[in-house]
């Protein structure tokens, strides 16, 4: 994969909308090599003309300018400038390909078909106007067959073609191209796949892929060349959905107005149309239409525009623009699917990014429902998603955003999962509907609160959260800060691994998940006596730093101090207080921190105490001299 600057791609992102009014198809081609994909690939690209001979011309002139060299290079830059996945840092195998014939030019992604690239599927699939399933006629319906249909399904492709090829392989047989078209049917309507199409074919002699030939006179549906020559694409379908105006930017083209710029992802809009913003719900009307080139009559989806309102409301990036008939919903938690695409699974109560159009927000999965055996479809348990897996999961956001089902609108549906520490997009989503429960929840507003509370103890409530290694000394140190504390009048309480895990977290073990789900949910307990005004003393290992981040955003700023009990593993080992490094080497312990499971260290923490070099006394000393400074107490 190339790695094109930005600016050679929007040079021919430019140079490819001119040439638009001829109208461009993407397609996925599906089906394993065997079916014939690569022959059908190479004979579409030969019949019809590869690249025009200016556009060649115009990558040459950007590759020259950019310093970059050789063919194979030029027509990556074009796919990056191209491709979505781009804007969301995915950048897996799919190889693209053009060909333009009279009346449309083509983009087909070419995706490996074993289940170890079901995400590049997904990724080549969600940018995709159409699919060609390729079936061989010869074998019909293969688990294959069945798992890249699911996957169609589950991205909502909305035009599908089944090849059946090799039909030269079965005497070009009517009987044999209608029992594969009827087993199909059935299969895919249990997936609710719609709108396909059935072309017998042979890729190795022609039959049927530009020209009708003379082996089929029985089949007398369109060439896959005419399908795809004629089929609708997306954007055409965007153009008759309600309007969304996902806003990148708030910004003043004059002096006198402010004005929200952003791509139309659906329908149109006209100066004096009512609109509503969501998720605040105010709504307004359009005054004017704002282009570089001058005002517009009328934008369609596809088009960029700043809009300038009649009233001056508040909107700010990552707000969506409706028409106040059909606006878009707003929640905050939704049951989804979800493809995972990293090596590091899914860990549910895990806080990720979600990028939804140009919103932002923080999400959790707080249940998977079931995983999909992407073979068999079977619905199966499962307590994270590991690379490839397809789960259906409940997310809880941070904040509600503005959504459409994605079946509805995949742009204003579909989601990508950032990793908060990496930034690296681990997993792409799809919103089913948002869960009643989180419209009826509101929050119960209470007259005492955090600031009352705290005075009246006359201190500044505080999380120490101590995290290290089994052994490094957090409970010993953390004990004699609170007797210390105690001793000061202050009003204190100590969270310890050891005991939550006899009562709340009883039910949880010690894999990754487990882990998550223990620290989260001590987290939670943090903030809810933080509330209650204490200074509350939290000793775990907490081996992780997303599940130390969520902690830390669940208070105050000035209220989280993160004290990393630094202990090299040898002298942890050494002590061994509770015997458990012994029996971990013995491997009578799984998953024991330092030894087969993970420990990240803190980057920043607040305070960096290495016992091999100070006393436990001295360390509570020092934490207490840090507690004065940050005026945590007097
Ligand atoms: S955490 O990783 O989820 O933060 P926590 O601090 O609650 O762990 O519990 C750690 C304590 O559980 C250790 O001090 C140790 O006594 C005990 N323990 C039992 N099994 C394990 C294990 N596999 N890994 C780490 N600690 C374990």
């Amino acid at each position: 994969m190339s790695h094109a600057s930005p600016m050679i791609s929007e040079n021919i992102e430019t140079y490819l909308r001119e040439h638009e009014n001829k109208g461009l198809l993407r397609f996925i081609t599906c089906g394993s090599v065997d079916d014939g994909k690569s022959t059908l690939i190479g004979r579409l690209l030969f019949e019809s003309k590869l690249l025009f001979e200016d556009q060649l011309a115009a990558i040459e002139a950007d590759s020259k300018k950019y310093g970059t060299q050789g063919t194979e290079m030029d027509f990556a830059l074009l796919v990056d400038g191209l491709a979505a996945e781009r804007e969301q840092g995915i950048t897996i195998d799919v190889a693209y390909r053009f060909f333009s014939t009279d009346k449309r030019k083509f983009i087909v992604a070419d995706t490996p078909g074993h289940e170890q690239y079901t995400r590049n599927m997904v990724t080549g699939a969600s940018n995709a106007d159409a699919a060609i399933l390729m079936v061989d006629a010869r074998h019909g319906i293969l688990t294959q067959t069945r798992r890249h249909s699911f996957l169609m399904s589950l991205i909502g492709m909305r035009r599908l073609v089944v090849a059946i090829n090799k039909m030269d392989l079965v005497d070009y047989s009517k009987a044999r191209f209608d029992e594969i078209v009827e087993a199909y049917r059935a299969f895919a309507k249990q997936l609710g796949l719609e709108a396909i199409t059935f072309i017998p074919m042979s890729a190795l002699k022609g039959d049927n892929v530009i020209e009708h030939g003379h082996h089929m006179p029985w089949y007398h549906g369109p060439t896959l060349m005419a399908y795809l020559e004629t089929v609708e694409v997306d954007e055409e379908r965007q153009q008759r959905l309600p309007l969304r105006l996902p806003v990148q930017w708030v910004n003043r083209p004059n002096l006198d107005f402010r004005g929200f710029t952003g791509m139309i992802a659906s329908g149109s809009v006209k100066p004096g149309d009512a609109i509503r913003v969501q998720p605040s719900g105010k709504t307004s009307r359009v005054a004017r239409i704002y282009t570089f080139d001058g005002d517009l009559p009328e934008a369609i989806a596809g088009q960029s525009v700043t809009l300038l309102l009649e009233d001056e409301i508040d909107i700010s990036r990552g707000d969506v623009i409706s028409g106040v008939e059909q606006p878009a919903e707003t929640a905050d938690q939704f049951e989804t699917s979800l493809v995972w695409m990293h090596d590091e699974p899914l860990l549910p109560g895990r806080p990720y990014l979600m990028k939804l159009g140009t919103q932002t927000v923080s999400a959790t999965v707080t249940d998977i429902k079931y995983q999909v055996n992407v073979n068999t479809l079977d619905h199966t348990a499962a307590k994270q998603l590991d690379l490839n897996a397809i789960g259906i999961c409940t997310l809880s956001l941070n904040k509600a955003v503005a959504f459409d089902p994605y079946k509805e609108n995949a742009d204003t549906g579909g989601f990508i999962l950032i990793d908060r520490m990496t930034n690296n997009t681990v997993g792409a989503g799809m919103l089913h509907f948002a869960l009643r429960r989180s419209q009826n929840i509101h929050r119960q507003h209470v007259d005492i609160d955090k600031q009352a509370r705290a005075v009246s103890k006359g201190q500044h409530p505080a999380v120490l959260w101590f995290t290290g290694l089994s052994g490094a000394g957090k409970s010993t140190i953390a004990n004699r800060v609170e007797k210390k504390l105690h001793a000061a009048g202050q009003h204190t309480y100590l969270l310890d691994g050891d005991n939550v895990r006899h009562g709340l977290n009883r039910d949880l073990g010690f894999t990754d998940a487990d882990r998550v789900e223990n620290i989260r949910r001590v987290g939670e307990v943090a903030r809810l006596m933080v509330d209650a005004g204490l200074i509350v003393l939290t000793s775990f290992i907490s081996p992780f730093r997303s599940e130390r981040q969520l902690a830390r955003d669940l208070v105050e700023e000035d209220e989280f101090i993160e004290i990393f009990v630094d202990t090299p593993l040898d002298v942890a080992e050494q002590r061994d207080p509770k015997g458990l490094y012994r029996k971990a080497r013995r491997g009578e312990l799984k998953n024991f921190t330092g030894i087969d499971s993970a420990y990240e260290p803190p980057e920043n923490p607040d305070l960096h105490i290495r016992t091999d070099e100070i006393s436990s006394d001295e360390a509570a000393e020092a934490i207490i001299a840090l507690l004065r400074e940050r005026q945590i107490v007097a």
